[in-house]
């Protein structure tokens, strides 16, 4: 795909990300064969990750949605998490499975992983697409990831930059001009 000049590259085509997440979702399919998933969405990056995987599940699962903000316009974690939907139901007794996009600083996951196992599920594991390690301010992991990325200001397939780019098809590096001239 040929995109303008606010794109620097493509990292992931749609294809290499479709192929790894049959494999995330062959790995989950063994992990919860005989269990009930409920699969909570992060809204809003989360979110064409999760249908991608979702649709792969053969298990019994269910989805429910959340939206935190920790983000401004910006380029760089606030460090601040505040819950802007939560989800429908209760989770006691369910075995929930996280769905983000990418995991940066770990800072809104670690917070959403804490507020959700304080309402005793029977099990909660984390699943992102992208991880950047490199960036870790917190002790967390995914159990489930995609891909490890190096520390590039990603957009597509769900990631934005101020909203735009989230109906990419790929992940993509964002030119620096983008963010530049809006800093
Ligand atoms: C992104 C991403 C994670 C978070 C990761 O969301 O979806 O939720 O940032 O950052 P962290 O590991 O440094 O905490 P964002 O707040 O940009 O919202 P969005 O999903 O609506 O784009």
């Amino acid at each position: 795909m040929n995109y303008g000049s606010e794109i620097e590259k493509v990292l992931l085509t749609g294809k290499q990300i479709e192929i790894r997440t049959q494999e995330l979702a062959d790995e989950i399919n063994r992990d919860y064969a005989d269990k009930e998933l409920l699969v909570v969405c992060i809204l809003r990056g989360g979110v064409i990750f999760m249908a991608d995987l979702f649709k792969r599940l053969t298990v019994d699962a269910e989805m429910d949605f959340l939206a935190v903000s920790s983000y401004g316009a910006g380029t760089t974690s606030s460090g601040e998490v505040k819950v802007m939907k939560d989800l429908s139901a209760p989770v006691d007794r369910k075995h929930i499975l996280v769905i983000e996009d990418i995991i940066d600083t770990g800072i809104t996951l670690s917070y959403i992983m804490e507020m959700l196992s304080a309402r005793k599920p029977s099990s909660i594991k984390l699943c992102s697409l992208l991880d950047k390690p490199s960036r870790r301010k917190v002790d967390l992991f995914g159990d489930y990831v995609g891909f490890e990325i190096p520390n590039e200001f990603v957009v597509g397939y769900g990631l934005d930059y101020d909203e735009k780019f989230r109906n990419l098809p790929d992940v993509c590096v964002l030119s620096p001009s983008v963010y530049e001239k809006n800093n």
